[in-house]
């Protein structure tokens, strides 16, 4: 059975997300839809928010599981018995980062494998942020957000404030 873990802040779930996440679910028996819990990045939604439009996004898909995970990447890959990670790439600046922690990881647990995935070129400059930062302003974040979760993200974050907005 090969079981691959795709982890994430996932603040919220973009369409890029749910690219990858359909696409890897083709390559194992089961993907884990990881949900970093703890917030060295201050999200914006809960923990359980980020989970449940993880949920609702992918429910869909018959070998798709979420869950939330904090502390170490490497733990949970042990905990779960998981085959690789798989993380999507949309730029080169993506690759750099992705390159190191996939080396920080290795380096955790040498049975470690991380896979990169390139994404679809239309969403290539489609981020989290960005969704977080047009929505706040009210701006239409359909195309950047799974359609099932749509009205969920955008009025939430219509009635934010921006300074609880992170926008990296
Ligand atoms: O969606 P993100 O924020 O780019 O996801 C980053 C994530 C969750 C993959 C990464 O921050 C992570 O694995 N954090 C858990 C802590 C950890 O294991 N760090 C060591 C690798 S540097």
């Amino acid at each position: 059975m090969t079981t691959l873990i795709y982890p994430g802040s996932f603040d919220p779930m973009t369409t890029g997300h749910l690219d990858i996440a359909k696409r890897a679910s083709k390559l194992c028996d089961k993907l884990i839809v990881a949900v970093l819990a703890n917030a060295a990045k201050r999200p914006f939604f809960t923990i359980e928010e980020r989970v449940e439009m993880a949920r609702i996004a992918l429910d869909d898909i018959e070998n798709i599981e979420v869950e939330s995970f904090d502390g170490l990447l490497a733990d949970f890959y042990r905990q779960r018995k998981a085959n690789a990670v798989i993380r999507g790439l949309r730029s080169e600046s993506d690759f750099r980062f992705e390159a190191e922690i996939a080396a920080a990881n290795k380096m955790l647990l040498s049975t470690f494998e991380t896979c990169l995935m390139p994404c679809r070129t239309d969403l290539a400059f489609t981020s989290s942020s960005i969704v977080r930062e047009v929505g706040s302003y009210g701006g239409d974040i359909s195309g950047m957000v799974p359609e099932s979760i749509l009205k969920f993200v955008a009025d939430k974050l219509k009635d934010a404030r921006l300074t609880d907005l992170q926008l990296e």
